[in-house]
């Protein structure tokens, strides 16, 4: 028997893991972790683009640090720089370094826009990934609680984008500042503190650049990191959920293992979200701040939209028409406290504890693990599809503008027909949504009773017509048929048997109210008696369609010219 050579014993790859281990002990933990089975979907992309893109963001971020100057100090724009039109202008110093990552820092202009479009890319994703994990149910017990860090991810990413495009001190960032001013001020009775707490004194002063520079590129950020640090270790100490499917349980988890094969395609995957971030950066031009000039107050114009994901305040504030009253010698201006603080507050306050509402609605504690599919849970369905129809229709007011400018319309007529969109659309949107999903339900009950119709429809010999449907395999027929369905709570009586009035009774009652708003309609799931019934019907016509003495009608031509001949 040969020893092998020193050099070629596998201890030698270990070396550097070995080293690292022996000091600080982490090989279980990693393994454990290489080992864990991720489930496979598309829609778990989501997540993982956000992550990137915010890895994307840090590193461009890191770059315009070094050149930004977060100063409202005055300079004048030198008279031999780019761009010509600047030139011997009296501008912020921090408009001024912008100009200058923009034109005069080798690839500062790319990593500008990359960061832009980045930062884009990262609300984008995070939207679509929410909007997921609601639509999916994946909000259920355990995951309550990474809903809430997810949320507060929202609402840090909104925060981010607005603290970072307010850096340029340029027409479009003042303007979104002023508007921050005005929405601070409608506070009643301490508004006016709020925006000199803000501002450092009377709006715009000279302290807003460098402290949004602070909250942008150190507070937020690093509280972005940290919750995602926490998002990802409550994904896996849940492990992930998986999509109805065969052989998927709540007790398994049915994929690939971490390493080598996710850690292998999420390695690619960034390169692919980083490459299409480098290639939007270099081919499509954002946020071209010499186009409107540095800020002043006077320069507004049509066309002045926010970023994407601020357009839905931006709408809502131009719908609100101009209420306002005078109490007390206090001035109550309605038209901004409503959209820019009430109708948010609402919206946010309702989407972070819709977990628990309806956890409320279906006295569910069981521990969820295998997804829903939207069209099993109508209601929750039509809720969401309601809140992206509204934030559309709000997104479509912040560019009341634009489309009556561009299609020469009446920028009143649009918005009264988005004010009278705004209050009937969530009625419209709940009641289609959920009809649509009941409608699916059944035809996805049919399928799994009587599988799907061929086209043919035979006579027996006792003369009846059946349509002739095949059979859906076993795993077509699981995902259709696994999962259960929710009941209204009944409050039950008023009082005991004794004739004493219940306690409890008051909050049952409400609790079934809700419930039953969620619950009421709904399509009952097929049960294995019925599918051994419909079965065995089945069964029989095969026998008797089998028998020589059958006619056969066809739906189709072709079918019916090769069975007559
Ligand atoms: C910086 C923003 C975010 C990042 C980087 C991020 C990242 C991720 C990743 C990579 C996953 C695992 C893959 C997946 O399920 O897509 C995940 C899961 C999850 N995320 Fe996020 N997420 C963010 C924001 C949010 C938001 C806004 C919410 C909801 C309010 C949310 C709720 C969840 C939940 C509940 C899970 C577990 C889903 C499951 O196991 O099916 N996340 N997140």
């Amino acid at each position: 028997m040969t020893t092998p050579k020193y050099s070629q014993q596998p201890k030698q790859a270990g070396g550097p893991y070995n080293y690292i281990d022996e000091r600080v002990g982490v090989s279980g933990v990693i393994k454990g972790f290489a080992r864990k089975i991720f489930p496979d979907h598309w829609s778990f992309l989501l997540g993982e683009i956000a992550l990137y893109s915010f890895i994307t963001l840090i590193l461009t971020g890191i770059f315009l640090a070094m050149f930004f100057v977060p100063s409202m100090g005055t300079v004048t724009y030198p008279m031999d720089a780019l761009p010509v039109t600047e030139q011997g202008n009296h501008m912020s110093e921090a408009y001024a370094s912008t100009l200058k990552i923009s034109f005069e820092v080798k690839g500062g202009l790319l990593m500008r826009q990359m960061h832009h479009w980045a930062a884009l890319l990262f609300m984008a994703s995070i939207v679509a990934h929410m909007l997921r994990v609601f639509f999916t149910g994946a909000f259920r017990k355990p995951r309550e609680l990474n809903w809430l860090v997810g949320f507060t991810l929202l609402i840090l990413g909104l925060l981010a984008g607005f603290t970072g495009y307010s850096l340029p001190d340029d027409v479009l960032s003042g303007n979104g500042l002023r508007i921050a001013d005005g929405v601070a001020k409608a506070i009643p009775l301490l508004g006016t503190w709020v925006s000199f707490g803000l501002f450092g004194g009377e709006f715009p002063g000279t302290e807003i650049i460098p402290r949004l520079f602070t909250m942008h590129i150190l507070v937020v950020p690093g509280l972005i990191l940290a919750l995602v640090g926490l998002h990802l270790l409550m994904v896996v100490i849940h492990k992930h959920t998986q999509y109805p499917g065969p052989g998927r349980k709540e007790e398994n988890v049915v994929g690939f293992p971490v390493f080598p094969v996710y850690a292998a395609k999420a390695g690619g995957f960034f390169f692919i979200v980083f490459g299409f971030i480098a290639l939007l950066g270099a081919t499509l031009s954002i946020n071209n701040v010499w186009s409107y000039g540095a800020y002043d107050p006077s320069p507004v114009s049509a066309g002045a939209q926010p970023d994407w994901y601020m357009l839905f305040l931006e709408g809502a504030l131009r719908l609100t028409p101009g209420w306002e009253f005078e109490l007390l010698g206090f001035t109550f201006s309605m038209s901004i406290l409503i959209p820019g603080v009430v109708i948010p507050g609402i919206l946010f306050t309702a989407l972070a504890l819709y977990p628990f509402i309806e956890a409320y609605a279906t006295g569910d504690k069981r521990e969820h693990h295998v997804l829903d599919r939207p069209r099993n849970v109508p209601v929750r369905t039509a809720i969401g599809c309601i809140i992206v129809v509204e934030f559309v229709i709000l997104a479509i007011a912040g560019s009341n503008d634009i489309i009556a400018t561009h299609f020469e319309m009446s920028l009143n007529g649009i918005t009264w027909a988005l004010r009278i969109a705004f209050l009937f659309a969530p009625f419209v949107t709940f009641w289609l949504v959920k009809r649509i999903c009941l409608s699916l339900q059944r035809r996805d009950r049919e399928l799994a009773l009587h599988g799907r119709a061929t086209g043919k429809v035979v006579q027996t010999e006792d003369g009846a017509f059946h349509s002739v449907h095949r059979p859906l395999d076993d795993y077509e027929l699981w995902t259709l048929v696994q999962h259960d369905v929710h009941r209204p709570i009944e409050a039950g009586p008023e009082t005991t048997p004794e004739g004493h009035p219940r306690r409890e009774y008051k909050s049952l009652k409400r609790r079934s109210a809700v419930s039953r708003f969620f619950f009421e309609d709904r399509v009952e799931p097929v049960t294995k008696s019925e599918l051994a019934a419909a079965h065995a019907s089945h069964h029989q016509l095969d026998h008797a369609s089998g028998r020589k003495s059958v006619s056969v009608a066809h739906l189709d031509t072709s079918d019916q010219q090769q069975i007559d001949s």
